[in-house]
């Protein structure tokens, strides 16, 4: 069912540092920050010829990933995004295997506009999923 790997989102502290080492260190294209205040998060992409990895640093009073950074000092990845044809389809089936969708079990629209689900990383071998219609 899941198609390519879109990202893999890694959360850091400091994203201007983050950025650096993937820019600078590894020489690889990065975007401009995006702050994203609907998900508590300012992102970096780092675009890869085959896939891209974000930078994600805490946006807010309230962000999602406060507690991940807190956890996390020196950074870590926070999830991997795998695309679906079909988002609702894909959460109908993960919810038939007994796996748990995260939240109101609603796609929601994701960093890139497009429709995603989380999954809960306790049935996903320790590893946040998310799902993405492309
Ligand atoms: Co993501």
């Amino acid at each position: 069912m899941i198609g390519r790997l879109n990202h893999v989102a890694i959360a850091v502290k400091d994203l201007d540092a983050a950025t650096a080492i993937y820019r600078d260190t590894l020489g690889a294209k990065v975007t401009e920050p995006l702050p994203q205040p609907d998900h508590g998060v300012t992102v970096v992409f780092v675009e890869l010829p085959n896939s891209k990895v974000e930078l994600m640093a805490p946006l807010g009073e309230n962000s999602t990933i406060q507690g991940f950074v807190d956890k996390n000092p020196s950074g870590g990845i926070h999830h991997v995004c795998y695309e679906v044809d079909d988002i609702i389809a894909a959460r109908d089936k993960m919810k038939a295997s007994g796996a748990r969708v995260l939240g109101s079990g609603e796609p929601k629209i994701g960093a890139h506009g497009k429709p995603v689900i989380f999954l809960h990383p306790k049935d996903f071998l320790g590893t946040l999923v998310e799902l993405e219609q492309v």
